[in-house]
């Protein structure tokens, strides 16, 4: 693993971001997500904002992980990377921004469930992937039986995730991460929950932690 990988294993959990106002809320999000032990979050471009509100966390703490998600296009790709995005999540597993990505050197985690997604995942020498979305996909029961062909792989389950399934995933060790809203929802933003929001990370990872051990 490089070490943005090794980044996003250490820290346990990804937080997955839909923020709609990056003038107000990229920043104290971010102070919320890093106070809560949690210095990673996937901003996606499902809001017209995301590339925005990654420079706003970027610019702010430097030290933070910030990457871009629901990425559907190269341009996204480049506008990800021009806003200091520091790593690239799509939905799906699509070549043809994976190849991008590793021609422009940027981290990418592809959305892959399938055997086919995986061995694409193979052919570009990937290590670890977005399972997406892993409870709708059959979760870790799948992602087990992902591994028997491809143990080579470490996987980010994302979709469904929430504090009561969180350590059914994070105990097995084919998982690097565990990516999700429920410590982001438009709720907890929208109402500047930011301590509810530190909260719900420092327990996220307090149960990674314990299903790890
Ligand atoms: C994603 O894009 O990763 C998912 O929408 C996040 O899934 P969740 O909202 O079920 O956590």
């Amino acid at each position: 693993m490089n070490e943005i990988e090794k980044k996003v294993q250490s820290i346990g959990v990804v937080p997955v971001i839909k923020l709609n106002n990056p003038d107000r809320d990229a920043v104290p999000l971010a102070k919320a997500l890093i106070d809560g032990g949690v210095p990673v979050a996937e901003v996606t471009f499902r809001a017209a904002g995301a590339a925005k509100a990654i420079k706003a966390m970027h610019d702010a703490y430097p030290e933070m992980l910030v990457g871009a998600g629901t990425v559907l296009t190269t341009d996204q790709v480049d506008e990800a990377m021009a806003a200091g995005a520091q790593f690239i999540v799509t939905p799906g597993m699509d070549p043809e921004i994976v190849a991008y990505c590793k021609k422009v050197g940027v981290q990418i985690f592809p959305g892959c469930t399938t055997p086919t997604d995986y061995h694409t995942a193979y052919k570009f020498g990937l290590e670890v992937l977005k399972f997406f979305p892993a409870e709708q996909s059959g979760g870790i029961a799948k992602i087990k039986a992902m591994s028997a062909p491809f143990p080579m792989f470490k996987v980010m389950p994302t979709g469904g995730i929430s504090l009561k399934n969180l350590a059914d995933y994070a105990k097995n060790p084919v998982i690097a991460a565990c990516g999700g809203s429920y410590m982001v929802t438009a709720d907890l933003i929208e109402g500047g929950k930011w301590d509810e929001i530190t909260d719900l990370c420092k327990k996220s990872v307090e149960i990674v932690k314990e299903a790890r051990n």
